[in-house]
């Protein structure tokens, strides 16, 4: 029986993993550049919800309960993440030696600080590690790659969706420009690709590797003609030449279910599953296989067998879409204070969520709206009464709840009862009822 402490709080299992995390972070991000760290770490000083990371680390948790004789892959690993090269070196007139001392001139226009010192890996284990029964050095650096990974992509995410809020203050893009956001993203991004090829795990940089460019694939799929058109937009307004419009996607299934003959006629019907099936891959693209990926990687390090190692990756699959599914409701429901970033938000981008895909099956007049993306006067309204009218937020919570039940059950397949694995119980649970 789970003690009601731990029922309450599932994080207090992991919360000295979890108290480092961000300091290890920075660690693992310092450049030479100020403004860089600024922009870089700007995300991660508000407080996140850093769910990934909990996940990783609980399951890791959870699957050092599973006694060793029954782990058959070749080795549990445990040994210590090596520590981190210099990252780049300036030359000797730009490093900062002392105040009285060597200051270039250059140092002083640009702000340049002295190197991070070496970062060193996770901190040595103690004497008295349990090896079998803790959480590993590498599944610790995993958790702290994957909210790199993270914020790397909401750097991006909110240049692309134009968002001027993020955590309940102003977004990168906002605080420090599209271009420094952009940048520092991709700078995350190559500081976690380091971090991930010295897990020195083949396996493990493919699958997180493939996680990444699984995010862009995600987005270019909810891109459809929305971008094209807003970009048209911004360089319409300025001075740039009007470059020539790019292929449309005339609906949600050109390009999608093959082979499609040409000219051949669909019903609504038809239509609207498969853009119920763009719609729920693009949702594990952009957000499940991240969480996937690196719950099937947290198995891989702790030697799990194949079984269990696939149970991990199904469970953080599931948990992922009901976790977007969710997400995609609350654009629906809750306010932009609450949020602390723009609410009603998907509608106005042009993008058609489940809410909307479901009150579409009611009502087939909504295909015409969905197909210009809602950018006609009244097209954003007229659909929020259909998905009020058509009980579409209570259906996708509905749906939610069918993969809430799906990551649960893979839980119990993969895991012994313990605290850890009631604690991933409890953080699942607690997906379906969060208000941001
Ligand atoms: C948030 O979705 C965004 C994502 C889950 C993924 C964004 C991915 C990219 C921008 C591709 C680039 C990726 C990398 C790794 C640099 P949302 O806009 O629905 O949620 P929000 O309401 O939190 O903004
Ligand atoms: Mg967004
Ligand atoms: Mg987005």
């Amino acid at each position: 029986v789970t003690p009601k402490v731990l029922l309450n709080n599932p994080v207090s299992l992991v919360s000295k993993e979890m108290n480092t995390l961000a300091k290890n972070i920075v660690a693992l991000m310092g450049s030479g550049h100020p403004t860089l760290n600024r922009v870089t770490g700007y995300y991660f000083e508000a407080e996140g919800k850093k769910v990934r990371p909990m996940l990783v680390l609980l399951l890791s948790r959870a699957l050092a309960e599973i006694p060793i004789e029954e782990r058959n892959r070749i080795t549990v690993d445990n040994t210590d993440v090596p520590e981190d090269p210099v990252y780049s070196k300036p030359p000797q007139s730009l490093l900062f030696q002392h105040p009285a001392k060597s200051i270039s001139p250059l140092h002083i226009l640009h702000g340049i600080k002295p190197l991070n010192p070496l970062t060193k890996g996770p901190e040595p284990l103690p004497e008295d590690f349990d090896r079998e029964r803790g959480i590993l050095p590498k599944q610790r650096r995993l958790a702290e790659i994957v909210e790199m990974i993270h914020t790397a992509s909401l750097l991006h995410d909110d240049v692309i969706d134009h968002s001027d809020t993020r955590r309940g203050r102003a977004s990168g893009n906002v605080a420090f420009t599209n271009k420094m956001a952009v940048l520092a993203g991709d700078f995350l991004l190559g500081r976690a690709t380091v971090s991930i090829s010295r897990l020195r795990n083949p396996e493990v940089v493919e699958l997180i590797s493939n996680s990444i460019a699984n995010l862009v694939e995600g987005e270019f799929m909810q891109l459809k003609n929305t971008a094209v058109d807003s970009d048209l937009t911004t360089v319409a307004n300025g001075t740039q030449k009007i470059p020539p419009p790019s292929p449309k996607l005339t609906n949600p299934t050109h390009d999608y279910r093959v082979p499609v003959e040409r000219g051949a006629v669909f019903s609504q019907e038809i239509v609207i599953d498969t853009a119920f099936d763009y719609y729920l891959h693009k949702t594990y693209l952009k957000t499940a296989s991240l969480i996937s990926k690196s719950c099937r990687a947290a198995a891989i390090l702790s030697g799990a067998q194949e079984t269990v190692v696939d149970e991990c990756y199904n469970f953080g699959k599931n948990l992922g879409i009901c976790f977007q599914l969710v997400d995609d409701m609350l654009d629906f429901t809750i306010s932009a204070k609450e949020l602390g970033k723009p609410a009603g938000a998907d509608l106005q981008l042009g993008i058609a969520t489940a809410p909307v895909l479901y009150a579409w099956k009611e009502d087939h007049s909504l295909g015409p709206l969905i197909q210009r993306n809602f950018s006609l006067p009244g097209d954003v309204e007229r659909t929020a009464e259909a998905v009020a009218k058509y009980e579409g937020v209570k259906k996708t919570r509905e749906l939610a709840y069918e993969y809430r039940d799906r990551a649960l059950a893979n839980l119990r397949a993969a895991l012994p009862e313990s605290d850890a694995r009631s604690a991933l119980e409890f953080l699942t649970n607690s997906i379906l009822t969060r208000r941001k």
